[in-house]
């Protein structure tokens, strides 16, 4: 394990990205000043077959690993770490097979304790960003485990940040601990190796900081935030603010990554940002957009070169009423079509109440 060189730029590729093209369609944020890195290798030269099923099936474990982990981390003796780099790998394995059903299962977000869904589609992200770029399996293991167990400092907390309202100054500051409280935590899980506990405090103890030393719980600065914290961290930002909680709603997924690059500049490496936003594209598999038809469509499938010009699936016509069965549309193929905008699910006023319902639940994961 040779987690202290992630600090120096082990990741050779994040500080030199491989030159590729430019996507024909740029999205709407600031023009990138540097080329877009390539998309990450699939694991076979043939062409990856989509596994939506198998894609529900690592998903649902890692839902479920999450809860039992949130269970136990505030007792001592916790067997949980074996299961949770066997994740790590099952979430990798289905990204390179198959990565845009499992992209688009992290749209959803859970009802009861919102950290388990977060936990998973943090780590789900993190690994999509890092994958394909020079970190061994171990190191990828790491993350992914890493990027579960991000949160477990809010654990005792869970009550405070539940509340639909905004926090006090005094919970702001409980809050602003919980990377502390979650290095602590750690020491409950009893199947802990020594350096993969000291790999794991790192990225649980520095996910908050941010480059620009405007992080917390110790504002420090690049180049003491780790490669790896600063990957969970930017994975972990995209996914709260396009997730909702009780006390906000959620952003468009595109308007939270033009969010990030305007505000956020000097707190995240921008080439990290660039990944990202490349790798989930502008309209991401399971976000919801308007055709210039009219009919609202869910994204099924995204082209890595064209931003713009994704599969979709039809659902609702443009009269409000329901596309039965949906129609699958290959926007490559269909030149006088174009996305006009994106939408949120949610909101939609679909005539069919049906489908409106179908939609509104559609953001929530229930087991
Ligand atoms: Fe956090
Ligand atoms: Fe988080």
């Amino acid at each position: 394990m040779r987690f202290s060189d992630l600090n120096k730029g082990k990741d050779r590729a994040f500080s030199s990205p491989a030159p590729a093209s430019e996507p024909k369609s740029p999205p709407p944020p600031e023009p990138a000043k540097e080329q877009a890195p390539p998309p990450p290798p699939k694991a076979s030269a043939a062409p990856a077959k989509r596994s939506p099923e198998s894609a529900l099936g690592v998903y649902s474990s890692a839902i479920k690993l999450v809860k039992r982990l949130y269970e136990g981390i505030q007792s001592p003796g916790l067997k949980i770490c074996a299961d949770l780099r066997l994740m790590s790998q099952e979430i990798l394995g289905q990204l390179e097979n198959d990565d845009q059903s499992l992209l688009a299962l992290t749209r959803h977000a859970t009802s009861e304790n919102y950290l388990h869904a977060h936990s998973v589609n943090v780590a789900v992200l993190s690994l999509q960003t890092a994958r394909g770029r020079g970190w061994d399996n171990e190191e990828l293991s790491l993350l992914g485990a890493g990027a579960l167990l991000h949160d477990i400092g809010m654990a005792p907390l869970l009550a405070t940040v539940s509340q639909p309202r905004a926090l006090t100054p005094q919970e702001r500051e409980a809050v602003n601990r919980h990377p502390l409280e979650g290095e602590k935590l750690l020491g409950n899980i009893s199947d802990l190796g020594a350096s993969e506990k000291s790999a794991l405090a790192l990225m649980i103890g520095q996910e908050h900081e941010r480059i620009s030393g405007r992080g917390y719980p110790k504002g420090l600065k690049e180049p003491a935030v780790t490669v790896v914290a600063q990957v969970i961290g930017l994975c972990d930002v995209y996914e709260a603010m396009s997730h909702p909680r009780s006390w906000r709603e959620a952003m468009l997924p595109h308007e939270t990554l033009k969010a990030i690059l305007r505000e956020q500049t000097r707190d995240f490496d921008q080439k990290f940002v660039r990944i990202l936003l490349d790798r989930l594209s502008l309209f991401p598999p399971g976000s919801y957009v308007e055709l210039s038809t009219g009919e609202v469509a869910r994204v099924a499938e995204t082209h890595a070169q064209f931003p713009t010009r994704p599969t979709v699936e039809i659902q609702a016509r443009a009269d409000g009423g329901t596309q039965a069965p949906p129609l699958l549309l290959n926007l490559m193929n269909a030149p006088i079509v174009h996305i006009t905008r994106a939408v949120d699910e949610t909101k939609l006023a679909v005539k069919d109440d049906a489908l409106r319902e179908k939609l509104r639940a559609s953001r929530w994961w229930t087991e």
